[in-house]
């Protein structure tokens, strides 16, 4: 009787085939495969470049660096060249312009000015002393005579932003002559701290010319060996 049993069951059943059917799908095509792994191996590239290792401590922003970069670490210091040319725009380009030309019988030019190269007579003092307290009355520059009058920055920038400007103007333009110093801007300051009036050329010239004594040069184009000698008052033919 058990025989009879499964004869019936197979009976009712269906064809093989036909029962399989529905596992007959499609496979899955190579190439969603492939894509699938390039996914993966660019996530994981991704996570490997940016994902700081997982550590908590890379959005800590008070975390002090283990590496001794970074946050922990000293900054460079900031490059004159970029800092003065900021100051120069918003302090001294409405008259010297943009291009440093001046303009003619008005403002007078900062290229190749022996003012701001430091020649003949004019020294490092005389030029810083002019952006702190001013300028006024007939002055000559590249044998142009002017009469007129600039204000005085010294109250409204720093030490360091007058070194910059001042090295920025030096620098530029095909000018080329040594950085301007913070310490010599602050010791000029001091020597005439009681000063109220802008100088005069004829009261500058009076003054004995003082050199920066540095070979600095804007960090830009800093040599790895100093390749000049310290400017000072006694160059032959100065
Ligand atoms: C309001 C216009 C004005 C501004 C702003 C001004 N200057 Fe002057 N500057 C003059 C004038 C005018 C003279 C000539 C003064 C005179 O005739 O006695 C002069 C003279 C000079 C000189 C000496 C002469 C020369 O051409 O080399 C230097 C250097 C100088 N300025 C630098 C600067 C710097 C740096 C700044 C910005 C911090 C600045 N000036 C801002 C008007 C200006």
């Amino acid at each position: 009787m058990d025989e009879g049993f499964r004869e019936a069951e197979l009976a009712s059943t269906r064809d093989v085939t036909e029962m399989h059917a529905v596992t007959e799908r499609e496979p899955v095509s190579v190439w969603l495969i492939v894509l699938i792994m390039i996914l993966m191996f660019g996530g994981g590239m991704f996570l490997w470049a940016n994902s700081g290792g997982f550590e908590a401590n890379v959005y800590n922003a008070n975390a002090v660096s283990w590496s001794g970069a970074g946050s922990g670490g000293a900054a460079a210091p900031p490059d004159p060249m970029v800092v003065g040319k900021r100051v120069f725009t918003r302090t001294c380009a409405v008259c010297h312009q943009a291009s440093g030309l001046g303009v003619a019988g008005q403002f007078p030019p900062l290229v190749g000015s022996e003012w701001v190269l430091s020649e003949d007579w004019h020294g490092d003092n005389h030029i810083v002393s002019i952006v702190l307290d001013g300028f006024q009355g007939p002055v000559t520059v590249k044998g142009e005579a002017y009469n007129n009058a600039m204000a005085p920055w010294g109250a409204i920038l720093k030490d360091s932003e007058v070194a910059a400007v001042l090295t920025y103007v030096r620098n530029e333009w095909g000018n080329e002559a040594p950085a301007i110093t913070s310490e010599f801007v602050a010791e000029i300051r001091s020597q005439h701290a009681d000063r109220r009036d802008p100088w005069t050329q004829a009261e500058l010239q009076s003054i004995e010319r003082v050199q920066v004594d540095a070979v600095a040069v804007p960090a830009a184009e800093a040599p790895t060996a100093p390749e000049t000698a310290p400017a000072t008052d006694s160059t032959p033919g100065a």
